[in-house]
């Protein structure tokens, strides 16, 4: 049985103090049967940790460098992330990808850096509303998984998660049916099967794009659905909570 995951992307919102009064808030109220974690923005992520420190709730970053140290300004590398408790690391956000440059080959290498690190990735795949309509979802979800498997092979999936985020749902209000995202849920796990089947049974698969209250169990209730990545709905306690409660196994 593997332990569903909720994960809250807080993208760059928020200040120092409604960042602590969120976590707060989500660390007072414990929800079991779920591993529920909260991505701050990365000057947020020391406050964040002593908010949440001792409670169940982890601590995850947006994103990762691909180097452990160096002149590469403006980054932050997945052992610097661990020193402040982050255990999860969002690599390959849609975001990411379209607005700031990052290729596949870009994202599997930020990926090993963070596995090296001990840490576990979050790795983001979905196709954009083109793609979907050109009948190409599942060509585009293999080719930003085969970029991993080129580079870190398909056993690390024991040790990582993966999101599954159709792009034209990210932000939009338009959610995948619980049909469509399970399709494209089962077809990644067959892809990580084909190399690795016990990695293929380990490996949670998160649904994310306008996941809401509303719309978060019959999503979470679809066999190769293990939680969700959450944008917008997580800045709001009340409604992340609703969320997480949602997935409880
Ligand atoms: P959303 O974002 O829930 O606001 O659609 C999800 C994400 O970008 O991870």
């Amino acid at each position: 049985m593997r332990l569903p995951i909720v994960a809250g992307n807080w993208k760059l919102n928020g200040s120092r103090s409604s960042a602590t009064t969120l976590a707060r808030e989500i660390a007072a109220s414990p929800v079991a049967g779920v591993e529920v974690v909260i991505c701050p923005v990365a000057v947020h992520l020391d406050a964040v940790s002593t908010d949440i420190k001792d409670t169940a709730v982890k601590l995850g970053a947006q994103n990762a460098a691909a180097q452990e140290s160096g002149a590469f300004t403006g980054e932050i590398s997945a052992q610097m992330l661990s020193e402040y408790g982050c255990e999860y690391v969002i690599i390959g956000h849609s975001e990411r990808r379209s607005l700031f440059g990052e290729n596949e080959e870009a994202c599997a290498n930020r990926f090993s850096a963070v596995l090296a690190a001990g840490l576990t990735p979050i790795f983001c795949v979905g196709e954009s509303l083109e793609d979907r309509e050109s009948g190409n979802t599942m060509k585009v979800v293999e080719k930003q998984l085969q970029a991993v498997f080129s580079v870190a092979g398909a056993s690390v999936f024991e040790r990582a998660v993966i999101a599954y985020e159709p792009v034209w749902a990210i932000g939009t209000g338009k959610t995948a049916t619980p049909e469509q995202a399970q399709e494209v849920h089962q077809f990644i796990r067959g892809l990580v099967a084909s190399r690795d089947e016990n990695s293929a049974q380990a490996v949670r698969i998160l649904y994310g794009g306008s996941v809401n209250p509303g719309n978060a169990s019959e999503l979470f209730a679809k066999d190769d659905i293990d939680g969700g990545l959450i944008g917008g709905a997580a800045l709001k306690s009340a409604d992340f909570l609703s969320v997480c409660n949602a997935a409880r196994l």
